[in-house]
């Protein structure tokens, strides 16, 4: 290829990688905080992968040096709008593609983290994207900033955080856009608090409520109880460095009661994140009776469960921090006619709209990937919300739809009526996500979370109402500040194309063969997300909202599901089909990439799973295409603590694949490049490791540069002339990577001595650590390394079965074992390892060294390498690596035979 690009050579892994974890933690501005969007890519990582895509490999060393440089403080937050480093980057694209920006494609465009940094960066941006919602995310974050940037307003001299702003002093000028979404948001904000604000009273002393507490209850189940069981989680209200308010139970057992008192500091002489119900089980406070989960769920299905508002959170003006009391009679009546004025207003709406307020569509089935609610009996949408919540977004729906018309009324431009009214639609549903009994309330941050925080629709027992004229988080003038904020970032941009979004599928994209300089995006990641189902959430309220002045956006029921690319066994009758499914279509939009794609454009497509399937899948699609890999960059996109501290293989990057057309149709014999690829993955592996990629993650940053030598080739066969399948090539690049992380990490290329079990225990532990894994990935692992779990498993505890997964024991654990503590099936060095260290936690050193001189390790170099290996690959303040530790602590002494202090278990245990 003549025009080799930046990407394709080399790329500022780890600085883009610091960028984009960094930005996880930047609300203020970030597109994330506009709205809800599931696994959002970095903005960092988009924009510097943009780049480098679309500029010419260095000409020299010290050209790239310098390239490399630019492109980590291109990638910082805190430039995205600094004029001459952006200038710069765009000017370096111009330049390259002759004056003429490059027009550049994202089709799976989602929230628009690639299409906004495209467009930053001057190319001529086109956005599609599957799903509406997404769609009006995208006109938002692209489309409207664009258009209506240079339509100015004057406004007074406090700016526009001011709440007065076309004052008679007006002297700052600020896009009329962003201008009109706050005044109109505050004129809904307004109208709602006229009718319904009434429903959430100051308290006589002028305390503000911000938020209400809520228990699901049900019933006990002993006959002889019947208590009224509050289902809490835990008791915290505010679990602070330096303050401390729980809410303690108080058991009536002749009344057969359960009440509450609020208890601070040192009157807290309970547990109080013991609560009274734990993963559906509960626990009767007043009998002591258990009630199952399944009871639990039948009673909610039933409809025989209940509420009860426990706690008002209230804010005082002029005083700083939160204050706590117990809900009164009052609270609960003044609900109470909340509730009935709802009734009242759904019947009038109704008339007004002539369509049902409250949504009643229905949720997606209950085995749909991510959903939980189901099995409580929540079946419809407006199932989500308590009454005064179902007021209270109706209402808002009303007033958001008068102020469109009301700016029709005052001669707005319709089109840009329409704008301001998608910001508000956008911010509407923000607003749901706080507005829902799904919300938690947090005694950490003592705050009310939103919905979505995962990608997942959870059952919350406890959940917390925000009062949303309350003035804290989750009220509505709080997240429109957000949203404002985004969009005059967006507005800052300054591009000569406007951009372009589409909502279409991209296995079938409308546009031209030949047409783009490049396509940048980020497709369904298999099983992941089911985006369709969650964002059927905000589309079922934004169709009411804002459904009549996007009438293409909103004909369907329910968001469009067809065409979704997305691995959801429920939605295909079992794994297989949906998997066919994922990889019918996704080949298809990389068929549609390949057509579109001019003959020497570029094409970035991120994938992200710690699946090999999911790999499989993706490789065989782009391979079908047609799409060749040059290059292909592991870059950090998630919080590696976060990641740890959920004791799961979970993944900490993303895969930037670089691809190309592919020009010859050649066909290889496997034999012939198996070197070759060889070679490559490991030159790649030499790199990513010492960018400090490890654990799953590096075996998946090795599928790229396989398949850019595997690739190359229409056809690969053996010398049978059968076709080598991805998933053979898939195999071989396993054990390519196993190899060498066994090299590295016992930092010795001969591995001869360290037999299979070990080799297989070694870097199990090293990718997985002390996760779950599933079946299929635990065989994929094994294999390569000449390891039969089947073969294996229950003989010594070394590896257990647990419904479809595997996990693989440690010491602690096989000391369970009578057989093995009997020294029966010690047949491999981890086993004979596992047991020298139970002798050591027991503190038998002399066992230890008859034990090990016994078997012949005790002088073995490769065993005590092998021993330190696997304490280097264990996580900081695990128990084996401990023992290890002190294991190894004594290795002269077992040598010599003498005896002298020996370290105690608890000096480690407690390190
Ligand atoms: C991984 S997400 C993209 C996220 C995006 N990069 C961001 O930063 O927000 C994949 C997207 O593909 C969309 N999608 C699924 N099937 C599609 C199809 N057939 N055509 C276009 N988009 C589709 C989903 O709605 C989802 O938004
Ligand atoms: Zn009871």
């Amino acid at each position: 290829m003549e025009d080799k690009r930046l990407i394709e050579v080399d790329f500022p892994l780890r600085e883009v990688s610091e960028e984009s974890v960094r930005e996880k933690n930047i609300r203020h501005g970030h597109i994330s905080t506009l709205h809800v969007w599931w696994a959002r890519r970095p903005l960092a990582a988009s924009r510097a992968t943009t780049y480098a895509a679309l500029i010419p490999a260095p000409k020299d060393r010290e050209d790239l040096r310098r390239k490399l440089k630019f492109i980590a403080e291109l990638s910082k937050w805190e430039n995205s709008l600094n004029k001459s480093i952006i200038e710069k980057a765009r000017g370096d694209i111009l330049e390259f593609f002759g004056g003429r920006p490059p027009r550049v494609l994202d089709c799976f465009a989602g929230g628009g983290s690639i299409p906004l940094e495209a467009l930053r960066l001057g190319c001529e941006t086109y956005a599609l994207e599957y799903n509406p919602v997404a769609v009006l995310i995208l006109k938002a974050v692209l489309e409207y900033p664009q258009k209506y940037r240079n339509l100015k307003v004057k406004v007074n001299r406090s700016g526009i955080s001011q709440k007065t702003l076309a004052g008679e002093d007006a002297c700052e000028e600020v896009p009329k856009l962003v201008y009109d979404v706050k005044k109109w948001g505050e004129w809904i904000l307004e109208e709602a608090k006229k009718e319904i604000g009434r429903f959430y009273p100051q308290d006589p002393d002028g305390s503000i409520p911000i938020g209400y507490i809520w228990a699901r209850t049900i019933q006990c189940q002993n006959p002889s109880c019947r208590a009224e069981i509050p289902l809490m989680r835990q008791f915290w209200l505010a679990k602070k460095k330096n303050k401390k308010v729980a809410l303690k139970l108080i058991v009536d057992r002749k009344n057969k009661e359960v009440k509450f008192s609020i208890v601070r500091e040192k009157e807290i002489d309970f547990d109080p994140s013991q609560g009274t119900v734990r993963r559906a089980t509960v626990r009767c406070p007043v009998c002591g009776a258990g009630i199952d989960d399944k009871t639990v769920r039948k009673l909610f299905q039933k409809g025989k469960s209940s509420q009860r508002m426990i706690v008002v959170i209230l804010h005082k003006p002029g005083r700083k921090g939160k204050t706590y009391r117990l809900a009164t009679k009052r609270d609960l009546e003044v609900f109470k006619q909340a509730e009935k004025y709802l009734h009242k207003k759904v019947e009038k709406l109704k008339e007004k709209w002539d369509f049902e307020p409250i949504p009643n569509e229905s949720l997606p089935p209950k085995e749909t990937l991510g959903f939980r609610v189901q099995r409580y009996g929540v079946l419809k949408w407006g199932d989500l919300f308590n009454p005064r919540q179902k007021l209270v977004l109706i209402t808002f729906v009303d007033k958001v739809r008068e102020a469109y018309y009301k700016m029709l009324d005052e001669n707005y431009d319709e089109e840009y009526a329409k704008a301001v009214i998608n910001y508000l639609g956008l911010n509407f549903d923000i607003f749901a996500t706080y507005n829902c009994s799904l919300a938690r309330y947090r005694g950490d941050t003592e705050s009310i979370e939103r919905i979505f925080d995962r990608q997942a629709l959870q059952m919350v027992w406890d959940y917390g109402e925000v009062n949303p004229f309350g003035r804290s988080r989750g009220d509505w003038l709080e997240i429109l500040k957000f949203g404002i904020k985004v969009l005059e970032n967006c507005s800052k941009i300054s591009s000569k194309n406007s951009p372009k979004v589409f909502q279409a599928s991209a296995t079938e994209l409308p546009f031209p063969d030949s047409y783009f300089d490049a396509v940048i995006t980020d497709p369904p990641y298999y099983d992941n997300v089911p985006y369709g189902d969650l964002s059927d959430f905000f589309y079922v309220w934004l169709k009411r909202a804002i459904g009549d002045i996007h009438p293409e956006l909103f004909a369907t029921p329910l968001t469009p599901k067809s065409k979704e690319i997305v691995a959801d066994p429920s939605k295909f009758g079992g794994w297989e089909k949906a998997k066919q499914f994922f990889e019918e279509m996704l080949t298809q939009s990389f068929k549609e990439i390949y057509r579109v794609l001019k003959f020497n454009g570029i094409a970035v497509i991120v994938f992200a799973h710690k699946s090999t399937e999911a790999w499989e899948t993706i490789i065989n699609s782009l391979l079908k295409s047609g799409l060749v890999l040059t290059a292909s960059w592991p870059i950090h996109t998630e919080m590696r603590e976060r990641l740890r501290a959920r004791e799961s293989a979970a993944l900490a990057s993303s895969i930037y694949m670089v691809c190309r057309k592919r020009v010859k149709e050649e066909n290889a014999y496997f034999n012939e490049i198996k070197e070759e690829l060889e070679k490559r993955v490991r030159e790649k592996l030499e790199q990513f490791w010492e960018q400090g990629i490890s654990g799953a993650d590096f075996f998946v940053s090795a599928i790229g540069p396989a398949v850019e030598v595997f690739g190359r080739y229409s056809r690969v066969e053996k010398l049978s002339g059968e076709e080598v399948s991805v998933q053979k090539l898939l195999e071989y690049v396993r054990r390519i990577v196993s190899e060498y992380a066994l090299e590295r990490v016992l930092k010795n290329p001969d591995l001869g001595g360290v037999d299979n079990v070990t080799r297989f225990y070694l870097i199990w532990r090293w990718t997985f650590g002390n996760a779950k894994v599933h079946f299929d990935d635990a065989i994929k692992l094994s294999r390569p390394l000449g390891v039969e779990l089947t073969e294996i498993w229950d003989k010594g505890e070394l590896v257990k079965k647990e419904k479809e997964f595997v996990r693989v024991q440690g010491p602690l654990e096989r000391a369970k074992d009578p057989a093995f503590m009997k020294r029966r099936r010690i047949t491999s060095m981890i086993d004979a390892l596992h047991y020298a260290l139970i002798l050591w936690s027991k503190g038998q050193r002399e066992k230890i060294k008859e034990f090990l001189e016994e078997t012949g390790y005790l002088r073995n170099e490769m065993f005590w390498r092998t021993a330190q290996a696997i304490s280097e690959v264990l996580p900081e303040g695990d128990k084996e690596k401990q023992l290890i530790q002190g294991f190894l602590y004594g290795r002269e002494e077992y040598l010599k035979g003498a005896r002298t202090k020996e370290p105690s278990l608890l000096d480690f245990m407690e390190r």
